[in-house]
């Protein structure tokens, strides 16, 4: 288990940056990866999401944020698993959050590559996805949001022919664009 960042929420008058890029309805699925206390899939729900999954490493973030499910009444449509976000497949989610930290975005991408179906999200909150180019950004009390569609438009001409070795550069530094 890798635990890339410990738990720093969203600032609530933050969390509209997930939302000025993604409107929701009831068929999508949101993820968010590293789940915390689960403040954005609370959101996500309060906004028209449909169902909503958190992973999340801490057990005790897991318990507290399994609870305040129950007391929202939100159990049915919401679960946070106790997880490594690596150990978690995302192939039901059309959408996914995540705020992590600057060496999860590139050890995600193979992951999400793999993984997501065509039409599915990603929104990063301040660390870029390397190598993608975001189809929009946001700023949102100055933190910045990375929107994804998949698959992904590349950044440089090699991540279009190899997935696998884009990956595997990861190291050089990805070009924001708006
Ligand atoms: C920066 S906080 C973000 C919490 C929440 N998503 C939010 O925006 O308010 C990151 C969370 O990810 C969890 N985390 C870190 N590494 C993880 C991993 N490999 N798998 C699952 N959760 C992880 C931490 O415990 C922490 O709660």
């Amino acid at each position: 288990m890798t635990s890339f960042i410990g738990f720093i929420p969203t600032p609530i008058e933050q969390i509209e940056g997930f939302f000025d890029l993604v409107s929701l309805s009831v068929s999508d699925v949101v993820y968010d990866l590293g789940s915390g206390d689960g403040r954005l899939l609370f959101a996500a729900l309060e906004k028209g999401a449909g169902k909503a999954v958190g992973v999340e490493l801490n057990a005790e973030l897991v318990r507290q944020s399994t609870e305040a499910a129950r007391s929202r009444g939100f159990k049915n449509r919401l679960t946070f698993f106790e997880a490594d976000v690596f150990d978690v497949k995302l192939t039901e989610a059309s959408v996914v959050f995540c705020y992590l930290s600057i060496k999860a975005s590139p050890a995600l991408k193979l992951k999400f590559y793999q993984e997501l179906r065509p039409g599915a999200k990603v929104i990063m909150e301040m660390y870029p996805i390397p190598g993608w180019k975001p189809a929009r950004t946001a700023n949102s009390e100055g933190k910045r949001f990375y929107l994804y569609n998949m698959p992904p438009e590349s950044l440089r001409e090699e991540a279009v022919r190899d997935p696998l070795i884009d990956y595997l550069n990861y190291s050089s530094s990805p070009t924001e664009e708006s």
